[in-house]
């Protein structure tokens, strides 16, 4: 089969697309891929970074969406179903196996761009929003990296759980794109954005989603309200912050981890109970993905390039 390899840690441009590729055996759903989504965790891969580190050569890819050609008999799905799939590893390929409890069938209203971009980041999105953050209708939530995948992700999922939003992005295209996928208020990253968020919210948010990290932290928690909550999803911005808890304490906030995989990947009834909950979202019509940008496999290393240049917007999808 055609699929992309990693076969050295040299990053997005060392890695190679054939088409000999032996597909992949074991237990599970066999999908027929035809699309792929690309993330961070990819190209940090490709430079031996990420905390997963399997023996080269190895097909990188966490997610995609294709039909079913064939599934255990113990799953609801059978050949020619249409499905979103996690299959963690292998998705930068023809053919990708993924466990039954981390393949879902596809809604009609999503193409299978859509689909490729639908398990890390709504899932991580409902998880970091609803569960951990405990957000409820009527909060009002920060998303910052608000144009990226889990930040138009969090802007969907959050406004389908009746909340407010107010994103922060870096330029005028990454603006269009948040208010695309629904922000109610936009603010720019280079300005005085925290002002901006305490004035847009009346004296400040119930809930920060902070995918990028680095200096603004202390900024997030200082635009939280009373009993607000801030919750650490990643560290794009490339540094790791520290909190000095007193700020905690003289203002009654939180600082809150969520680690989608690390908690819900050994917890298959869980897992299923989020992909209901998106759903429903879907139908409500509330989460629709954004594919910012489509590549066929061969040019899988711009796919990556783009992301690990700040350049992606939505989902960066690979089309098979
Ligand atoms: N905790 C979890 O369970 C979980 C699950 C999925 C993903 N993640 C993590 O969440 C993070 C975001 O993933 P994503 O797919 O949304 O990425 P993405 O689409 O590339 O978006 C990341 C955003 O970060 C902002 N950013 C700020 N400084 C940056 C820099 N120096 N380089 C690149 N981007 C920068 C950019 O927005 P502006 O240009 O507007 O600032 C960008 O849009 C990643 O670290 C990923 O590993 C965590």
């Amino acid at each position: 089969m055609r699929a992309a390899r990693i076969v050295s840690l040299d990053g997005p441009g060392a890695i190679e697309v054939s088409s000999d590729v032996p597909e992949p055996t074991g237990e599970g759903v066999v999908v027929e891929v035809r699309a792929a989504g690309v993330s961070f965790p990819e190209v940090l891969q490709s430079r031996g970074e990420y905390q997963l580190k399997p023996e080269l050569p190895f097909v990188p890819g966490s997610e995609v969406a294709g039909v079913v050609r064939s599934a255990p008999t113990d799953s609801d799905l059978s050949e020619g179903d249409r499905v979103a799939a996690f299959p963690m590893l292998g998705g930068f390929a023809e053919v990708a196996i993924a466990p039954t409890f981390l393949t879902f069938r596809l809604p009609d209203a999503l193409d299978f761009a859509q689909g490729a971009g639908l398990i890390l980041n709504y899932h991580t999105a409902y998880f970091a929003l609803k569960l951990r953050g405990r957000l409820v209708e009527g909060e009002q939530v920060l998303v910052h990296g608000a144009a990226g995948g889990v930040g138009t992700a969090a802007l969907q999922v959050a406004r389908g759980l009746g909340a407010r939003t107010i994103a922060v992005v870096s330029s005028d295209a990454k603006e269009a794109v948040a208010r695309e996928a629904g922000a109610d208020a936009v603010v720019r990253s280079d300005g005085p954005w925290r002002e901006q968020a305490v004035e847009a919210s009346g004296g400040g948010v119930d809930l920060v989603l902070d995918p990028v990290g680095g200096e603004r932290f202390t900024d997030s928690l200082r635009s939280l309200r009373e009993d607000g909550r801030a919750v650490v999803v990643g560290f794009t911005g490339g540094s790791i912050p520290e909190v000095r808890v007193n700020r905690l304490l003289l203002r009654n906030t939180e600082v809150i981890g969520a680690g989608w995989g690390a908690y819900v990947l050994g917890k298959p009834d869980l897992i299923r109970s989020i992909g209901a909950a998106i759903d429903g979202l879907i139908e409500s019509g509330f989460v629709r993905p954004i594919v910012g940008a489509r590549f066929p496999l061969h040019r899988v290393a711009d796919a990556l390039e783009l992301i690990d240049g700040r350049g992606a917007t939505g989902k960066v999808v690979l089309e098979l």
